[in-house]
């Protein structure tokens, strides 16, 4: 059977993690991109010498040149810059729109069949940029947030009532940043809805902590972000999409109406197969959910206009 062929661009921490958890699951070939040719390379290279010991057959080549990246099935995008002392969120949103401008330019001309993975963050604004550059359809497209936030999730709540994270089930909606929406009400341990085991009080503590996970990392590390679970939550998506598995996972998805979302990506539950996003699941939420996902959706809308004035 032919080996999937997937690109990451951007080399750095969650590029470099997906490669090795790409090459060490068999997932596909990996191509490593980054502006920075050198750690592309070096990454590369160290990955393959890895790959004997994986056990794995998966070919891994790394520089700068989107030739190498040529029809490509999966193509995820790392590529951003942080958020410096001094720099505002509009600063940043221009940067990593230049960001991912250039970067999806080069990927929609060298993988024109491509599925697009986003990581880059703001990250549905981002998803957002990725789909105007590409004219890629909608479903072609798509951004990853809620596999890890849910992750998250499961962390915390494993942690509290001593179960294995195995047996937890959850979901979150909306986009990635201080508006997502964890949703208690589908979430359950073993089938038991997680709301007759917690008492109200501790499950919003820890509702506050998924919503704040990112930043409480980013305040340990100093230097980054996190790498380990969201490298491994694209890996989720990559596997879904290249398995074509139509796997049932949040992420954020075109939406034409669902949820109330008017043609934005946000995060929604979709089933993910070859052809990407092959349909988003609707279900109806309460009107205090439905309030808090109108919050994000926006959160989102406002940085898609700025995004529509800079492209
Ligand atoms: P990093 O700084 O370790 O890596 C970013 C890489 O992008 C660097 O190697 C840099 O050289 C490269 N790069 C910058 N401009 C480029 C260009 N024009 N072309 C090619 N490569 C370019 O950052 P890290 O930790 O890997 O995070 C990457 C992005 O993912 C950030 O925007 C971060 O905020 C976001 N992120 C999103 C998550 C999510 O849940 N969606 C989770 C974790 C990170
Ligand atoms: C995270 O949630 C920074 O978006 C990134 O860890």
């Amino acid at each position: 059977m032919k080996r999937a062929k997937i690109t990451i661009v951007g080399a750095g921490n969650v590029g470099g993690s997906t490669a090795q958890r790409l090459v060490a699951g068999a997932v596909g070939d990996v191509v490593l991109i980054d502006i920075d040719e050198g750690l592309a390379r070096g990454k590369a290279l160290d990955l393959a010498e890895a790959a004997p010991l994986y056990h794995s057959d998966c070919r891994v080549t790394g520089g700068g040149d989107y030739a190498a990246t040529a029809q490509s099935d999966v193509v995820v995008i790392t590529s951003g810059s942080p958020r410096k002392p001094g720099m505002s969120r509009d600063d940043l949103l221009k940067i990593n729109t230049g960001i991912v401008r250039q970067v999806t330019e080069q990927v929609a001309r060298h993988s024109p069949q491509a599925v697009l993975i986003v990581v880059s963050n703001p990250l549905d604004a981002m998803t957002y940029v990725a789909h105007r550059v590409s004219n890629f359809p909608p479903e072609r497209v798509m951004g990853m947030a809620g596999v890890l936030d849910a992750a998250r999730f499961k962390a915390f709540l494993a942690e509290a009532l001593s179960v294995s994270v195995d047996h937890i089930e959850t979901l979150v909606l909306g986009g990635h940043g201080d508006t997502m929406v964890p949703l208690t009400r589908s979430t359950t341990v073993g089938g038991v809805p997680v709301e007759a085991l917690l008492p109200e009080a501790r499950l919003d503590a820890i509702v506050q902590r998924v919503r704040d996970g990112g930043a409480e990392i980013v305040n340990l590390l100093k230097t980054g972000s996190a790498y380990f679970a969201p490298s491994a939550s694209v890996v989720e998506m990559v596997r879904a999409v290249v398995r074509d598995e139509h796997a049932l996972l949040p992420c954020a998805a075109y939406c034409r109406g669902e949820y109330g979302a008017q043609n934005l990506f946000v995060g929604v539950p979709a089933v993910l197969g070859s052809r990407g996003v092959e349909r988003i699941v609707s279900m109806e939420l309460t009107a205090r959910e439905r309030a808090a996902f109108q919050k994000s959706v926006d959160a989102v809308q406002e940085l898609c206009r700025l995004i529509d004035r800079l492209l």
